[in-house]
C-alpha cells in the first residue's frame, strides 16, 4: 500500500523548496499592504499588540516580520517543512522582536498545545489540504473565546482563470521532471498574463511551481463550505474582498450569529461571479445561476487536475469552457470576451489567439476573518 500524498509538505520536501517567496524593494510598502488586509477583514492593526498569535505555515516567514512589527506579546508559528522553519526562524531572530516568539516543528495534524490564542492565522494553507475542514476544526481549538481566526477560502470560480492556464500547460506537455526548466517555460510562455498583474509580488517561478506545477492533492474550500462547517461555533467577522451587505438593523430578532453567516452565505451565491475575474465589479445576480456556474467551474476544475492528460479531457475542457461562456455572457461581458480568447485559442493552438485571455486573472484566494462565539 502507499502512502498517501501529504498536502504540500511532500512536493515541497521532495524538491526542498517553499515557494511562496515575495520580491519587494520597498519594506514599508510591503508592510502597508498587510495592513491593508488585515484592515479589510476588520482587524485594525493596533489590537494585534500585546496579544497572542498562532501560525499555522508561515512559509518564508517574511509575513512574520510584519506581524512581529505590530508588537504581539506571542507569535508561534508551526510548520513541518524544513525549509520554511529555517527561514523563519532567520526572520525572527533578524527581526529584533522583544516578546516572545517561536516556530514549531510538526505537522500541524500531530500538533498539540494547551495554549489558547487571541489571534490565529492560515495563509494560502487549509485549501488543498486532504480534509480542509478537519484543519478548520483543529485550528478554532485553540482560539479563545472571542478570538480570531483567519484563514483562506479559494473555490473554482476564483481559480477558473487559472485552471485555464494549467489546460494550457498540460496540452502543450510544458511540466517534465527538470522542475527549474518547466517552471522557466512556464514564466515564458504566460509572461504577458504576468506582466498585467500589477502588484504580484510572488516570484514568477514560484507561482509556476506552486500553481502550475505542483499536484493538487486536496480539495479547494468555499466560503459557503467553510461557514457551513463552523455551525454557530463561530461568526463571520470580515473578508477580502469585502462582498458582503447587510442592511439589517441591530436590533431586529434575527440578528443571531446563525444568520449573519447565512447573510454571508447567501451574499457569496447573489455576488461569487465577481470572484472569477478580479477586474470586474459585475452586479449581484440569481443564485441559481451561480450554483451552475459553480458547479461547471468545478468540473472543469476537476478535469485539469487528473493526473493523466487525454484527448478526452481536451474535449472536456471545450465543453465545459462552452457551458460557463453561456453562463457568464449575460452578466460578465469583459469575463466574456477573454474567455472566448481561450476557447478560440484551444481550437487552432495558435497562441496569438490569446491576446484577450491573457489579462485575465481570478480573485483566487479570499481572506476570511471570523470570531469565536463560544
Ligand atoms: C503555500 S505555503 C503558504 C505560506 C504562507 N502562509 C504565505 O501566506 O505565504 C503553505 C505553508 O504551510 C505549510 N504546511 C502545509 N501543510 C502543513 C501541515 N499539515 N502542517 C504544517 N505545515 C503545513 C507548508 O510547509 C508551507 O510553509
Amino acid at each position: 500500500m502507499t502512502t498517501p500524498e501529504r498536502p504540500f509538505l511532500d512536493f515541497y520536501e521532495k524538491h526542498s523548496l517553499i515557494p511562496t517567496t515575495l520580491t519587494f524593494v520597498d519594506q514599508e510598502n510591503f508592510f502597508s499592504q498587510r495592513n491593508f488586509l488585515f484592515e479589510s477583514i476588520g482587524i485594525p492593526t493596533h489590537f494585534l499588540r500585546g496579544i497572542k498569535i498562532l501560525e499555522l505555515g508561515p512559509g518564508t516567514g517574511q509575513k512574520v516580520e510584519h506581524l512581529l512589527s505590530l508588537r504581539p506579546a506571542v507569535y508561534v508559528g508551526v510548520d513541518n517543512n524544513a525549509t520554511s522553519i529555517n527561514s523563519t526562524q532567520n526572520i525572527i531572530n533578524k527581526s529584533g522582536f522583544r516578546g516572545s516568539a517561536s516556530i514549531k516543528t510538526s505537522d500541524f495534524l500531530d500538533y498539540e498545545d494547551t495554549d489558547r490564542y487571541d489571534l490565529i492565522l492560515a495563509e494560502l494553507v487549509v485549501p488543498t489540504q486532504n480534509d480542509p475542514q478537519l484543519f478548520l476544526r483543529k485550528l478554532i481549538n485553540y482560539l479563545q473565546p472571542g478570538g480570531i481566526l483567519i484563514y483562506t477560502c479559494s473555490d473554482s470560480l476564483a481559480l477558473l482563470s487559472e485552471t485555464l492556464r494549467r489546460a494550457i500547460v498540460n496540452k502543450l506537455g510544458m511540466v517534465t521532471n527538470d522542475i527549474d526548466k518547466s517552471a522557466e517555460d512556464i514564466v515564458k510562455f504566460f509572461e504577458h498574463d504576468l506582466d498585467s498583474l500589477k502588484g504580484m509580488n510572488r516570484i514568477r517561478s514560484d507561482w509556476a511551481i506552486d500553481q502550475m506545477i505542483k499536484p493538487t492533492v486536496g480539495p479547494q474550500l468555499s466560503i459557503p463550505e467553510s461557514l457551513k462547517m463552523f455551525d454557530s461555533q463561530v461568526k463571520f467577522h470580515g473578508s477580502s474582498p469585502r462582498f458582503l451587505e447587510d442592511y439589517r438593523w441591530y436590533k431586529s430578532p434575527d440578528s443571531t450569529v446563525e444568520s449573519l453567516n447565512e447573510v454571508a452565505i447567501q451574499n457569496y451565491w447573489n455576488k461569487c461571479h465577481n470572484f472569477v475575474d478580479y477586474r470586474f465589479a459585475y452586479k449581484a445576480r440569481d443564485s441559481s445561476v451561480n450554483r451552475k456556474l459553480f458547479a461547471a467551474s468545478n468540473f472543469l476544475y476537476s478535469v485539469i487536475q487528473e493526473t493523466q492528460w487525454k484527448k478526452k479531457s481536451e474535449e472536456a475542457v471545450f465543453t465545459y469552457g462552452e457551458q460557463i461562456l453561456s453562463l457568464i455572457s449575460n452578466d460578465c461581458s469583459g469575463t466574456s470576451e477573454s474567455l472566448q480568447s481561450f476557447l478560440k485559442f484551444w481550437k487552432s493552438g495558435e497562441p496569438k489567439d490569446l491576446q484577450q485571455f491573457r489579462t485575465w486573472w481570478g480573485r483566487g484566494t479570499q481572506y476570511m476573518s471570523v470570531v469565536r462565539t463560544s
